[in-house]
């Protein structure tokens, strides 16, 4: 039986710019009726100049009807004039520890500053949405940085607070302690572990930051996605690279998870009997966590067998080769 999907997001996405922005948007917008867009361009989009320049990129590649860029601003140290003035063209504000993962060198080096711009987005009701790694051992980070999630949740009762792409137990264990903070999980963290990536030989297309953990953490992430917890939000963190930066020595972390995120995400609710979740997972949490009414869209889910191209253009998708049991109806831009 088909699966349809009413109005699916994807919460956390990047859609990068010039030519790989054209190579990529286009699965997203013709899957998804919105997508969060991250701001960690060569250039961070940290303006209201910025951010119109990125929308109106996007706006070319994708059209204006039909997918819904919501824009993100990257964060630094902002007044409440520059918030004021931007809010309404945004879903939220994105921080990253400086140097953390692709682009991220000008984000926060010392968390002990931030307070007086989370303050103001406290105030304006304005979404912070957090890449939330510490500098240490790399499968210990995400753990080690709940200690910042506690202090800004206990110090910011109502700021809307995303922990994004979070990967371990520990995480979602958090999450169920503060009921104004909701979290983005990928596809591919609910799929793979750190042995997929180094077990074997290394696997550069599903390296990426957060590094996948232990079996324990990835059952626990399906556990409470599978159960429909309602803060628990689809952001697949779609992030291509070209070849050329991923199969070298010092690769790029980052999964290309567009094209294939819903299929595959039907496949592993319906394999555990949950299909009637991923509605929720893939829409209404998001809905009504960022309190956004995206354009209507009907994604029609059909169960045959599809093969995951190779390559589209210079980027290995993720699940390149292997065989999906779902397919979206009319999902590809036209060139593939
Ligand atoms: O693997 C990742 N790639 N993690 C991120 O946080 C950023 C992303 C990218 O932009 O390539
Ligand atoms: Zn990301």
């Amino acid at each position: 039986m088909d699966l349809l999907l009413d109005t699916p997001l994807d919460m956390h996405l990047h859609l990068r710019e010039g030519e790989m922005l054209g190579l990529v948007a286009p699965f997203s917008a013709a899957q998804f009726a919105g997508g969060v867009v991250m701001p960690n361009l060569v250039q961070p989009v940290d303006s209201l100049e910025r951010v119109r320049a990125y929308r109106a990129a996007i706006a070319a590649t994708c059209g204006t009807t039909g997918f819904a860029p919501y824009m993100t601003l990257f964060f630094r140290d902002y007044t409440s004039q520059d918030l004021a003035e931007v809010k309404d063209e945004i879903i939220g504000v994105k921080l990253y520890p400086a140097g953390i993962t692709t682009q991220s060198e000008a984000g926060v080096r010392d968390f002990d500053r931030i307070g007086a711009t989370v303050a103001l987005l406290e105030e304006l009701d304005i979404p912070l949405l957090v890449h939330g790694e510490t500098g240490g051992f790399v499968m210990e980070r995400e753990q080690e940085f709940l200690k910042v999630y506690q202090w800004l949740a206990e110090t910011f009762p109502r700021l809307r607070l995303v922990m994004e792409h979070i990967t371990t137990a520990a995480a979602i264990e958090f999450l169920d302690r503060f009921d104004q903070v909701a979290a983005t999980v990928t596809l591919h963290h609910l799929l793979i572990t750190l042995d997929d990536i180094a077990g074997g030989l290394l696997r550069q297309d599903i390296f990426c930051k957060p590094i996948a953990k232990t079996p324990r953490d990835r059952d626990a992430l399906r556990q409470a996605v599978l159960a429909g917890h309602p803060r628990l939000m689809f952001g697949s963190d779609s992030a291509p690279h070209p070849r050329h930066k991923k199969e070298r020595l010092g690769c790029a972390a980052g999964v290309f998870s567009a094209p294939v995120a819903l299929p595959a995400l039907a496949e592993l609710f319906v394999e555990a009997g949950c299909a009637e979740h991923l509605p929720a997972f893939v829409s209404a949490n998001a809905r009504s966590f960022y309190r956004i009414e995206p354009p209507a869209k009907t994604v029609r889910l059909e169960p045959i067998a599809w093969r995951v191209p190779d390559r589209y253009g210079e980027v290995t998708p993720f699940l390149a080769g292997k065989t999906i049991g779902w397919g979206v109806k009319a999902p590809h831009p036209s060139q593939f």
